[in-house]
């Protein structure tokens, strides 16, 4: 957790932002704001869940990212703001492009970024910034020109065959540190222009890391490091975890006899899975490095994102080395200044790749992997999102290129975080208390039994109902999330479930419907609309919530002999 006494040792500017901070304190003080308030962002754990923390309370990112050229044009953006706004959005997630804000070395230029916080300001949305750094997608696009054009200086990495990349390599000391300036240099000055306000909320490091087309990298300082022995601080740790490793880590380390002395090839074998445990051990090294450079000046929560793999791709068909499920442990060994890991979601099997990358600690205190979904698939279903609030206590959930998307006032985002907003109190009082839990549906997953309480709850895709409305073809993707407020009372939102109930108690009690509400909350107040206790819930024997929209009920329940 970084809250302000972290700032004590930190250089004479950092003192005096931290003066300037407690000035600010002081007049708050005055003007009777609670202490804790000017704390910035920061991560807090509640039960099993790690939460967002804004300005002293939880807060839940009800985002979407912007395609990647938009944030490079104020004028450009301003046509994106009214949308995101028409959407129920709260938070942007935002480029920072290396090239632009150091387009000379040494000399930045603030003018984009400070042009997008101020508007999101006026707009009343929190930023996530993304650092396109030395590597977006793995390539190195956004470098400055002064870079690419100085390959002596900022050398590339190499195919196994000698070609040269256009990506940085990961084993150059100058790339790093050209990078961990302009990333310092970046959240100083947003430290400055932002640290009062906080619009700022979060920030990736670098984007979508991973070495292609082969799995590792052969410029020549990567071979010296490949042929070296693999770092102590490495060894240690899997020494410390073994019994809780990855089981791809586990196995490869296993394979080859536990060593705990030895080059990559003789720890970890001579195959491509060898070459990406050592890719993802230097490029975690590195973004580490970038990292820490960044929260010296202003300790953000930072994460990093994966571009995940498509079936059958091996390591260099996708991006190897990168923040992936089965290199987990390599990166939580190397790059401590990450706080967490994200997937980008753009497959259908989004429910399977979520709880790989869920991955709560084996000891208390010891929380690893709460994260946020910087980017969804914007075809996807927003029931996605709320899937993951419920089952996975996720920060935040945010579908790319979230401006492209036609009809912003009606669209299903718009609509999906407009029942997702109103929800959002309830969801962050309830994440990490085994109190709620997400629903999918689709053709493959048509019925899902949920347990909360003392009641089951048997959630059946809406299709299956005979009177539902329906489309030809597959199902579509239904489900959302039920919420426990009482022993007897849930809050089930979403679109397109029948639910059937059973008591948990092998008593031979039977779950009954009391009595089912829609409705809406009101600045957090649940304000009760029509009584559906007749044909809306087949007169008793089940809940339905329409497939045609988002929407919220609240059901009763209660049990007989
Ligand atoms: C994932 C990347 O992280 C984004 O910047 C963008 O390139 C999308 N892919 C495009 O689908």
């Amino acid at each position: 957790m970084f809250q302000l006494n972290q700032y004590k040792s930190k250089s004479g500017a950092v003192r005096i932002f931290l003066l300037l901070v407690l000035s600010s304190f002081c007049l708050n003080a005055q003007t009777k704001v609670s202490p804790g308030e000017n704390d910035i962002p920061h991560l807090k754990r509640q039960g099993t869940a790690m939460q967002l923390i804004v300005k002293g309370k939880p807060f839940l990112m009800l985002a979407g990212e912007t395609g990647n050229s938009s944030a490079s044009d104020l004028n450009y953006m301003d046509a994106i703001w009214p949308k995101i706004v028409k959407m129920h959005l709260n938070t942007l997630v935002v480029p920072v492009y290396w090239e632009l804000i150091e387009p000379k070395e040494g000399e930045f230029n603030f003018t984009l970024v400070d042009g997008i916080i101020t508007a999101a300001r006026q707009n009343n949305i929190k930023l996530v910034f993304l650092w396109f750094g030395t590597w977006k997608n793995s390539m190195s696009c956004y470098a400055p020109l002064w870079i690419k054009t100085d390959e002596k200086r900022f050398p590339r990495a190499r195919e196994r065959n000698g070609r040269a990349e256009e990506i940085l390599t990961a084993f150059s000391k100058t790339n790093r540190n050209a990078d961990a300036r302009a990333f310092s240099a970046l959240m100083k000055h947003v430290r400055e222009f932002d640290g009062q306000d906080q619009t700022v909320v979060m920030v990736q490091v670098e984007n979508e890391i991973g070495m292609i087309p082969d799995a590792r990298d052969y410029c020549k300082s990567a071979d010296e490091a490949f042929n070296n022995a693999v770092p102590e601080e490495f060894i240690n740790y899997l020494k410390e975890n073994k019994d809780r490793l990855n089981p791809h880590l586990y196995d490869m380390w296993k394979t080859n006899g536990f060593k705990t002395k030895g080059n990559w090839e003789e720890i970890f074998g001579k195959s491509i899975a060898a070459d990406e445990i050592f890719m993802a051990w230097n490029f975690a090294r590195y973004t580490n490095y970038v990292a820490e450079a960044g929260k010296k000046e202003y300790p953000l929560p930072m994460y990093v994102n994966a571009a995940l793999i498509r079936p059958g791709y091996k390591p260099g068909q996708y991006p190897s080395g990168g923040p992936l499920p089965h290199l987990m442990d390599v990166w939580k060994a190397a790059a401590p200044a990450i706080n967490f890991l994200a997937p980008d979601v753009y497959f259908q099997n989004f429910a399977e790749w979520v709880s790989k990358y869920d991955v709560p600690a084996g000891k208390p205190g010891q929380m690893f992997n709460q994260f946020f979904i910087p980017e969804v698939g914007n075809n996807q279903s927003v029931v996605n999102a709320y899937y993951a609030f419920a089952q996975h206590n996720i920060m935040g959930y945010s579908p790319f290129s979230i401006e492209s998307l036609p009809d912003p006032a009606d669209n299903q985002v718009s609509k999906g975080y407009d029942v997702l907003a109103q929800l959002t109190p309830l969801i962050l009082s309830n994440q990490g208390k085994g109190t709620m839990a997400g629903v999918m549906l689709d053709s493959a997953s048509q019925t899902s039994k949920i347990k909360l309480g003392d009641y089951v709850f048997i959630v059946h895709h809406e299709y299956s109902w005979p009177y539902a409305p329906k489309a030809e073809g597959v199902n579509p993707r239904y489900g959302g999330m039920i919420i426990m407020v009482s022993p007897d009372e849930f809050f089930v939102a979403g679109r397109g479930m029948v639910i059937t109930f059973e008591t948990a108690s092998n008593d031979g009690s039977v779950a009954g419907i009391g009595s089912i509400d829609e409705g809406k909350f009101v600045d957090g107040k649940w304000v009760p609309g029509l009584r559906m206790n007749g044909d809306q819930s087949h007169q008793g024997r089940h809940l339905d919530l329409p497939g045609n929209t988002f929407s919220i009920q609240k059901i009763r329940l209660y049990r007989y002999k």
